[in-house]
């Protein structure tokens, strides 16, 4: 990429800070690909970005470079990863979803010209994904098919979207025989991808009485009790 016509005698220059693909991009960052910005991707996005996956790869810093605003576009809108369940609305153990350090250091490298940096700084490329096994719902687990509620009680491990219409958004909740309220998930909306089981940061105790709300029309949600 480095002779691009009139632009060659800029680029060369630039070469030194950096290899941008355009003399328009003025490099103000010294976050790179090949240092921070691989790490970040190889860990939580090349499961899916990496070539024969589910989406285009995003290994190299050649495939990445095109999408580099559209990549903080989808992590700042909290898209991508696609995970399914609106943040802040239940707490959940291996939420993939970006820290907000990671999402400063992309948009910070994106904004400085996202600068390839310096090859001996590239971590090794990740090994393709073993496929993991389709979930198999415990024989313990609830099923609900509408607003329930539980005559026994109940310790709450996880939620599991069995069935639902894609396109359909919902906000499960758990309203206790006290009144309070507890969030469990909230998707916006439902895609065939979510469909995997949401594990709660802490198991929680449902008593008899309590009152599952907000479980869509048409649809099956499973109650996941502890392992
Ligand atoms: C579970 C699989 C999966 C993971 C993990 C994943 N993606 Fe994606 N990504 C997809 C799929 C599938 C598409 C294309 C269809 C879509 O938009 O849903 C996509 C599309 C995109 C797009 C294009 C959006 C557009 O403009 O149409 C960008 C950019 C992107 N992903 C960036 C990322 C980044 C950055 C990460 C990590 C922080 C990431 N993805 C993690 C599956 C994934």
């Amino acid at each position: 990429m480095k002779n691009r016509g009139l632009f060659t005698l800029v680029a060369t220059a630039m070469a030194l800070v950096g290899m941008p693909l355009s003399a328009h991009d003025i490099i103000t960052t010294k976050i790179t690909w090949n240092r921070e910005i691989s790490r970040i991707i190889y860990d939580r996005c090349a499961s899916c970005h990496h070539p024969g996956g589910k989406a285009f790869p995003l290994i190299t810093y050649q495939e990445s470079r095109p999408w580099a605003k559209a990549i903080q576009e989808e992590i700042l809108e909290r898209r991508m990863p696609p995970w399914g369940a609106v943040k802040g609305f239940g707490e959940f153990r291996g939420d993939p979803a970006l820290t907000p350090e990671q999402m400063e250091v992309i948009a910070q490298w994106v904004e400085g010209g996202a600068p390839e940096g310096e090859e001996k700084d590239l971590p090794p490329v990740p090994k393709p994904p073993v496929p993991a096994p389709p979930f198999a719902l415990p024989a313990s687990a609830l099923t609900l098919n509408g607003d329930t509620k539980l005559l026994r009680p109940l310790i709450l491990d996880g939620i599991y979207p069995k069935m639902v219409p894609a396109g359909i958004s919902f906000q499960i909740t758990a309203e206790l025989p006290d009144g309070s309220l507890r969030p469990l998930l909230w998707m916006l909306p439902f895609k065939a991808d979510y469909a995997h089981p949401f594990y709660l940061r802490a198991a929680i105790k449902l008593p008899i009485g309590t009152v599952i709300r907000g479980v869509p029309a048409g649809a099956s949600i499973a109650l996941l009790p502890p392992k």
